[in-house]
């Protein structure tokens, strides 16, 4: 990485944003990947986005699929977070999934989750930009959510 990407990344980091685990199913089981890069984009038609490293080991895995959910963590989800930021760490495990009976795999204990198929797939440079269509969402009450700011996870009470 180039001191000019550092200092570009370093700068974008100073937009706050909370933390989402985009999971989706496939052949060879449930992958999750942590993202703060979902933003909404529409309310009718309800669309949402978030873009993906083209270099991640999870890039043609998430080409292939035609659904995924959008999974809003709370701070309590910083370990699940953390775990599926790593290299290679694809698999979701069992127990981090809510057993209920839904289209797509979702992460229990999430604050919210926005189930969605995949409307279009966009150009965006070194990443993919997804845009998905919100086929069924929930929310919680009550939890706070994980915040990312400045390279480093952060709890609303902190701020
Ligand atoms: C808070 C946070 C936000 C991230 N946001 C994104 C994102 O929006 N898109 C993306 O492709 N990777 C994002 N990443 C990086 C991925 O989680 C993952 O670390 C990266 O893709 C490398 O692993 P892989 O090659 O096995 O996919 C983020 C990581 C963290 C910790």
């Amino acid at each position: 990485m180039t001191t000019e990407i550092r200092r570009l990344r370093d700068a974008l980091g100073c937009f706050t944003t909370g933390v989402c685990v985009v999971t989706a199913a496939t052949d060879t089981g449930v992958i999750g990947l942590t993202i703060n890069s979902f933003a909404s984009v529409s309310l009718d038609p309800p669309l949402v986005l978030w873009s993906l490293d083209r270099a991640s080991d999870r890039a043609e895995a998430f080409h292939i699929v035609d659904r995924f959910a959008i999974n809003v963590l709370s701070e309590e989800m910083q370990a699940i977070s953390s775990a599926l930021a790593k290299k290679g760490a694809h698999a979701v495990p069992v127990e981090a999934l809510d057993p209920g009976p839904h289209e797509v795999p979702i992460l229990h204990g999430a604050l919210a989750q926005f189930i969605c198929t995949v409307e279009n797939r966009h150009d965006g440079g070194d990443h993919v930009i997804f845009v998905g269509r919100v086929t069924e969402f929930r929310q919680s009450e009550g939890a706070a959510p994980l915040i990312y700011y400045r390279g480093k996870y952060r709890t609303l009470a902190e701020a």
